[in-house]
C-alpha cells in the first residue's frame, strides 16, 4: 500500500507537476512576476481543463440527438395505445416476471398497466413518453447496449418481432397513453 502509494506520489511530480516546477525562476531575484506567471499558467490550464469537459458534455448530448443503429423503425400506425395494441404484446412476453399480480416483479418493474410502465423500475423511469429512442425499454427489447439487460429474459425466450418493437416505439412516441 504504502509503496504503491509512494510509487503513485513518485510518478505524479515526475510526470504531472514537473511542467509546473519552476523553483528555479522562483529563487532568482525577481520572485513576485514568476508567481505572477505561475498563477496565469494555473488559469489557463484550468479554463483548458473545463473547456475540454464542456465540450464532452456537449459531444454527449450531440451523440443523444444521433439516430440508434439496429433500432427497428417506429410503426407508422396512429392512435396506438396501451389497453389496445401493448398490453398484449407485454402479456405474452413478459408476464412470468414483470406481473403486478404476482409477489415479485424483476427490478419491481410491472408491465401489466400503464401505471406500472409509467413508474418504472427500481431505478426509475424505463420509458420516456415522446422519445421512444432514448427509452430504456425500448433498448433492452431490441437488443442494443449490454446483452445482459436484453428483454424478455429467461430460457427460451424469444426476441419481440421488429413490428412488436415497432408498435412500442410508436406508442412512446405519441406519449405512451
Ligand atoms: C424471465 C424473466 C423476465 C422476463 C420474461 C422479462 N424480464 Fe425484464 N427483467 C428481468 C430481470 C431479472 C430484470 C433485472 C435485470 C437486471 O437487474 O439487470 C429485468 C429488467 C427489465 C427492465 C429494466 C432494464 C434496465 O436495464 O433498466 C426492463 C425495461 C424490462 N425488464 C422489460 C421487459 C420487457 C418489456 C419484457 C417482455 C418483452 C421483459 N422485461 C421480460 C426479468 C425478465
Amino acid at each position: 500500500m504504502l509503496a504503491q502509494r509512494r510509487i503513485a506520489r513518485k510518478l505524479a511530480s515526475e510526470f504531472l507537476l514537473k511542467p509546473f516546477d519552476f523553483s528555479g525562476v522562483l529563487r532568482s531575484n525577481h520572485p513576485r512576476p514568476a508567481l505572477n506567471n505561475m498563477k496565469k499558467i494555473f488559469t489557463v490550464t484550468l479554463a483548458l481543463a473545463f473547456g475540454s469537459f464542456a465540450i464532452a458534455i456537449a459531444d454527449d448530448t450531440n451523440n443523444a440527438a444521433a439516430p440508434v443503429p439496429n433500432l427497428p423503425p417506429a410503426s407508422t400506425k396512429t392512435g396506438v395505445t396501451f389497453d389496445a395494441d401493448i398490453k398484449p404484446i407485454f402479456d405474452a412476453a413478459c408476464m412470468n416476471c414483470h406481473d403486478s399480480k404476482k409477489p415479485k416483479q424483476s427490478a419491481k418493474l410491472s408491465l401489466d398497466t400503464l401505471q406500472g410502465v409509467l413508474k418504472g423500475d427500481r431505478d426509475g423511469a424505463v420509458i420516456k413518453p415522446g422519445d421512444s429512442a432514448h427509452s430504456d425499454l425500448v433498448m433492452v427489447i431490441a437488443h442494443i447496449g449490454d446483452p445482459m439487460t436484453f428483454m424478455p429474459k429467461g430460457r427460451g425466450a424469444k426476441k419481440l418481432t421488429d413490428d412488436q418493437i415497432g408498435l412500442i416505439r410508436a406508442w412512446i412516441d405519441q406519449g405512451a397513453k
